[in-house]
């Protein structure tokens, strides 16, 4: 089967690869030129665990390919995956410009069936939008299907997560996509993934309730460990003792500075969007955003509150990916918290594993030096701030840390560490929900 992946960021490179690892003839296509000559020298253009090797794999076995050329890549298959980026408008809507323009070109290039699977995220309605709009301008009188196969892989575990989902999800109106789509994923039927196929209108739903879900878990979480704060019960506790009623389960009970990424915050907006627009508002989602806006302005006064007035104050800041694991910092809670402390006149010396390069493009102040590890950053600041829990992170030499820094200060806002163990070290210690109400 000779697959088209449109889009070779995070989502269309994994998949690309995956597909082609199922046995696929796969070439991906991208518009960023830079992006597919990199790729064709085997440069991997973000940071994800394996992908490189992944990659290496699976053009070294001849099924993989990058290329600009959108249209010799369509001629040359019978399925066409779109994963371009479908970000927030900035006003809360999905800005749909990059799923427009793939539109067209399909439009121009199309000359014999093909069956379009949409792997962006994309309102409900935007397949439906899609199919007809591509219709509607081909040159030849000729049929073509949408399915919408909504993707769910987490960075930092995306290989994983896409050679192993939980679920895969199609939706379409035609029985004929559906079995070619069904068809490329068929090795997963050996290790028993449950497919989902539904309409088009459901399958598009399905990720933004699952998104949003997550993310309420999130923002629930948050309002506990601050109420814990006032109250001074421990949130990592409580949430433990929460997540072992099988009904509640473990994950994503973390509380910290507030979910981010470029999926969440985009697809909560566009959930609540949706439910605007329909007249049938999502009262939970809207308060889920609100409850996160406020979790980051917390840990702005949390640090505030720690060393005082910041203006002049050197901040060690460790974590500037929105996760462990990967080089995204779109919409990270270290972009708010970081600009915020400049803002307020704080100069930042920042460590991150593998997203400085990437912060350094979006934060660009001369108040802001990165350094090459954790101790380097903590040297001579009046706090040491976690903002994302790399596991490098988890086991510092936390007297080497007590030496570096100016005041034995530790503002652990992914509480990676256990409250007691540092105090014990002469450190004033403070986490978020953990009983520590500053
Ligand atoms: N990143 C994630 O973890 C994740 C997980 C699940 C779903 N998603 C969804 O998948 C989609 C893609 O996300 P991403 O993070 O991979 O995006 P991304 O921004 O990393 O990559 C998008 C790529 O598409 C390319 N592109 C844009 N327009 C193009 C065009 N007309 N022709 C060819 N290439 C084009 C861009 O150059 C870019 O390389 C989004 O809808 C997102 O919501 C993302």
């Amino acid at each position: 089967m000779h697959i088209t992946m449109i889009g070779t960021g995070y989502v269309g490179l994994v998949s690309g690869a995956g597909l082609a690892d199922f046995g696929m003839q796969v070439i991906c296509v991208d518009k960023n030129v830079d992006r597919i000559q990199g790729l064709n020298r085997g440069e991997i253009p973000f940071y994800e665990p394996g992908l490189e090797e992944f990659v290496e794999r699976n053009v070294k076995n001849g099924r993989l390919s990058f290329t600009t050329d959108l249209k010799m890549a369509v001629e040359n298959s019978l399925v066409i995956f779109v994963a371009v980026g479908t970000p927030d408008d900035g006003q809360g809507k999905t800005d749909l410009s990059q799923v427009e323009d793939v539109a067209k070109r399909l439009a121009q290039a199309i000359d014999e069936y093909k069956v379009i699977v949409m792997k962006s995220t994309v309102p409900v309605g935007t397949n439906r939008w899609l199919k007809e709009m591509i219709q509607a301008n081909l040159k030849k009188d000729i049929t073509v299907d949408v399915v919408s196969n909504p993707e769910f892989l987490r960075e930092g575990s995306a290989i994983e997560d896409f050679m192993r989902p939980n679920r895969v999800v199609l939706g379409s109106d035609s029985a004929q996509a559906l079995a070619v789509v069904k068809d490329i994923y068929r090795v997963l039927y050996l290790i028993e993934a449950p497919f989902v196929s539904t309409n088009l209108e459901t399958a598009e739903l399905i990720k933004y309730a699952s998104n949003a879900f997550l993310a309420t878990k999130i923002s629930f979480i948050n309002e506990v460990a601050n109420i814990c704060e006032k109250v001074g019960a421990d949130v990592h506790d409580v949430a433990r003792a929460m997540g072992l009623d099988k009904r509640i389960g473990p994950k994503f009970l973390h509380s910290g500075p507030g979910y981010g990424g470029s999926c969440f915050p985009k697809d909560t907006l566009a959930f609540a969007d949706l439910g605007k627009t329909l007249g049938s508002p999502a009262r939970i989602v809207e308060a889920v955003i609100a409850v996160n806006r406020n979790q980051r302005a917390r840990m702005i006064t949390k640090i505030e509150n720690a060393i005082g007035p910041l203006d002049g104050k050197v901040v060690g800041v460790l974590g500037l990916t929105f996760k462990p694991n990967t080089s995204d910092v779109r919409e990270s809670p270290a972009l708010d918290i970081v600009q915020a402390l400049l803002r307020k006149g704080a100069q930042i010396r920042a460590y991150d594993p593998a997203g400085m390069d990437e912060f350094q493009k979006v934060v660009n102040d001369e108040k802001i030096s990165y350094w090459k590890n954790a101790y380097e950053a903590a040297r001579g600041a009046e706090a040491l701030v976690f903002l994302t829990e790399w596991n490098e992170f988890r086991n510092l030499d936390l007297k080497k840390l007590k030496e570096a820094l100016a005041k034995p200060v530790v503002l652990d806002l992914r509480n990676i560490y256990e409250p007691e163990r540092v105090t014990d070290l002469g450190f004033r210690y403070m986490g978020v929900g953990r009983g520590t109400a500053v």
